[in-house]
């Protein structure tokens, strides 16, 4: 009897598997796909890049391989050619092709029903450092559904996305596909954009997991980490992407955490991400990230990429007994499984572009993550007659992606030049390479720093062409009494102390996509308010960084010193003064926060809830994004000065009043305690404060919340802290005084003061003065029993 994956259930398609086949479909079969097998009815799935659009790179190597059966290296030289042309012509021309390019090009017409026009519509979405500035989940997930639709055109099942590492380092070459430095930011927007992918059936697959934040020695780099960091920082946006986006697939990552390689590490992939998350999906290696690939099936890695043949090394792994047919087995059923889920074993395609959907989505989120860092004198919005003169090459070619897998080759999209003369009229806007003399008011220029997979910024600076030339023209212009316009076209933050101080107004649009010039031009001539934000802090200089001296590393080592302190959470609590901080952005009206109302003043480990009400008091409709951030007073645990719980972005009209709600579990006032192996809460006074960025509070409030506290006097509590408490020492009194004197802890006191005091009593109380051991463990346990209930006048207001 023939089995069919697409009909017959995943047990009875592996029953039917031999060895081989078991072995064959858990590495690539395609450059950037799973292998098929024709025999159980298993089709190619094809996974592709990013979260700005399709690559052609890879889907041409993909196709090509599907037809000549031959390997990534040669599909990928095959597809050379065509690609070139695309990027330099925006066309494929079919008659300039040579033999071996033109293999590729029958297989890329034939998959595409002969339709390869169709490759010059897609559209190049906004990279995460964009949508990161749209604090907007809304938003993110309509691009990420408009930008599935466009994969699903060409066949693809899953793209490989959201990148929800943190940007712990401006630096980091990769740091333009993430959203943030912020954990619940990114947990928010990552998992919004699963959602939105996935509603169209393709899957998602976050990545890299976990703690990929550089690109220096990317390759199996050993990352130092706290556990603390980890379960804060680095983890809550691919936990969110599990339980709040449902993600199907996951990317394991190509450095090691505390020695161990993401693909081999089944604390991670197994304990983590399945049983303690409850993921049922599959995890997808990085390309050339499995360094062992019995190791990594057995950590719970269940696709190895790319293509490569290990049949032999699995067999030979299964005869040694190091690897058992049932940990196969359940790999090969995790694979089957997933792949039902996918369109090539589902249906249902999406046949033609719709580009006005795609650029739409595009436009909204980049209208609204734009933001205004410096406005002076109101120079923005410009007047529709002010005289400009955009000068140099960046009004022409804006970056609309980075470099690397997120690299998007479409046609060249309408430039901001074009867009600002479409919209003030031919008369109004000049245009020269460099400063000249004009008569024009206002100048406008373009500095941009580019971002790559594969390298790290090599300084917090714009591209050095640029820094000079923004440096020179801002000069220049001011010494002609002209209004200056920088826009910021950016891969992360740049050290603006040579030249902000000669800008009127300063935009910040990131790696916008092909719809960056139309919105800059809506948001400088006023036809949108901007209303983005900062998802990561702008410091003054590089060497203000908390990563600094220990990034990105150095003989395949990093040290992630700063612990939890990254970002906002470093510059806050050591009170360094950033140039923009994190959360911060204008808007072209104006915003206040106030009337801050709590449902009470203690809570019981309950729900936390409360309002504020915001009002525009300009003449302006637009958007707030209001921030709220937790202080604990006096916490037993380290913590940042501040740390973002809660957002919501509102639109509100001018000169109107909304209300915004809130509610807090009691889970976002928990740390991690590396020694309690949890996330604890604490009881105590905790400051609620909210704002419009991280260093604009505007109301605050005090609030007590009680529950069992993990840091009572107990056991574990150190020697000097409980000796100086003059109620434990009467306690001790009582109980011990015949027994044991207290001055017998003097040398501990003197010497080792953080001695657990249980460990104490029990060394230094003689057996002797009891009659058998029980009798001495009861009369320890009474004396914590009442130590216990000794008020810690943590909920003193
Ligand atoms: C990158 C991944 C990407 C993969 C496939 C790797 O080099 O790290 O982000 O998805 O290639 O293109």
């Amino acid at each position: 009897m023939s089995v069919n994956l697409s009909k017959d259930c995943a047990e009875d398609i592996l029953r039917e598997m031999t060895v081989e086949e078991k072995a064959a479909l858990i590495t690539g079969g395609l450059p950037y796909g799973t292998a098929a097998n024709e025999r159980l009815g298993i089709p190619n799935a094809l996974l592709n890049d990013s979260m700005a659009g399709i690559n052609f790179r890879q889907l041409f190597a993909d196709y090509c391989a599907m037809e000549t059966g031959e390997n990534i290296l040669v599909s990928l030289r095959r597809c050379e050619k065509i690609l070139q042309q695309l990027r330099e012509t925006h066309e494929i021309h079919p008659e300039e092709l040579d033999d071996t390019a033109m293999v590729a090009y029958e297989a890329i017409k034939k998959h595409l029903n002969g339709n390869v026009e169709q490759t010059y519509q897609v559209t190049s979405f906004p990279a995460g450092n964009l949508l990161g500035s749209t604090w907007n989940p809304q938003m993110v997930f309509r691009c990420a559904e408009a930008l599935a639709r466009e994969f699903d055109v060409f066949g693809v099942d899953v793209i490989l996305t959201p990148n929800v590492n943190i940007q712990r380092d401006p630096l980091g070459g990769r740091l333009f596909e993430s959203y943030s430095e912020d954990p619940y930011l990114t947990a928010e927007l990552g998992a919004a954009f699963v959602r939105g992918i996935q509603e169209t059936g393709i899957l998602a697959d976050p990545k890299h997991f976990a703690v990929n934040n550089h690109e220096k020695e990317r390759k199996g780099i050993n990352v130092h980490v706290q556990e603390r960091a980890l379960r804060e920082i680095y983890f809550p946006g691919f936990e969110a992407c599990v339980k709040q986006g449902g993600a199907k697939t996951f990317m394991s990552a190509y450095n090691k955490i505390n020695g161990t390689a993401c693909s081999a590490n089944g604390e991670l992939l197994t304990k983590l991400l399945r049983e303690e998350w409850g993921f049922d999906g599959i995890v997808i290696s990085d390309w050339g990230g499995v360094y062992d690939s019995v190791e990594a099936i057995k950590a719970g890695n269940d696709l190895e990429m790319p293509q490569i043949d290990n049949r032999s090394e699995v067999l030979k792994a299964l005869k040694d007994c190091r690897l058992s047919m049932e940990e196969l087995d359940l790999t090969v059923l995790r694979i089957l499984k997933c792949l039902k889920e996918m369109p090539c074993v589902k249906g249902h395609r999406y046949y033609e572009i719709d580009t006005q959907h795609s650029q739409e989505a595009a436009y909204r989120a980049i209208a609204e993550g734009i933001v205004l860092l410096k406005n002076q004198e109101q120079v923005l919005p410009l007047k529709i007659d002010a005289s400009v003169n955009m000068v140099g090459e960046g009004v022409h070619t804006l970056l609309e992606c980075g470099g690397g897998s997120a690299e998007v080759l479409r046609k060249r999209s309408e430039s901001l030049y074009e867009c600002m003369r479409a919209k003030a009229g031919v008369s109004a806007i000049e245009n020269w390479e460099e400063i000249e003399t004009s008569d024009a008011d206002y100048v406008v220029l373009v500095g941009k720093s580019r971002g790559q997979e594969g390298v790290d910024r090599a300084a917090m600076l714009l591209d050095q062409e640029d820094q000079e030339f923004v440096v020179h023209t801002l000069k220049k212009a001011k010494e002609e009494g002209k209004k200056t316009i920088l826009i910021l076209n950016i891969a992360g933050p740049v050290d603006m102390r040579e030249y902000e101080a000669y800008a009127d107004a300063v935009l910040c649009v990131f790696i916008p996509g092909c719809q960056g010039n139309r919105a800059l031009a809506d948001v400088i001539y006023g036809d949108v308010n901007p209303s983005g934000k900062l998802a990561i802090t702008f410091p003054k200089k590089y060497e203000d960084c908390p990563t600094f001296g220990n990034f990105p590393g150095y003989n395949a080592s990093v040290w992630y010193g700063e612990g939890i302190y990254v970002g906002y959470r470093y510059y806050d609590t050591k009170q360094l003064e950033p140039a923009y901080p994190f959360g911060y952005g204008l808007s072209y009206t104006r915003f206040s926060i106030h009337d801050l109302k709590l449902e009470k003043n203690i809570f019981e480990e309950e729900n936390i809830r409360f309002s504020v009400d915001v009002t525009n008091e300009g003449d302006r409709d637009g958007k707030e994004v209001i921030q709220v951030y937790i202080h604990q007073n006096r916490p037993f645990l380290q913590k940042p000065q501040k740390e973002l719980k809660a957002f919501k972005k509102i639109e509100i009209p001018a000169n109107e009043t909304r209300t915004a709600f809130f509610e807090l579990s009691p889970r976002q006032l928990a740390s991690y305690d590396e020694k309690l192996q949890a996330f604890v809460t604490e009881p105590g006074i905790y400051t609620i404060q909210v704002g419009n960025s991280s260093r604009n509070i505007q109301v605050e409030a005090e609030i007590a919340f009680r529950c069992a506290d993990p840091y009572g006097y107990g056991e574990q509590t150190r020697i000097a802290t409980i000796w100086s408490d003059e109620r434990c020492r009467e306690i001790y009194r009582k109980y011990f005084e015949d027994k044991c004197s207290i001055d017998m802890y003097n040398d501990l006191l003197g010497y080792t003061p953080d001695y657990p005091v249980g460990k104490a009593l029990r060394e230094r109380i003689p057996a002797e003065a009891y009659a058998s051991p029980r009798e001495k463990d009861e009369n320890i346990s009474a004396f914590f029993d009442e130590l216990a209930r000794i008020d810690l006048g943590k909920l003193d207001f």
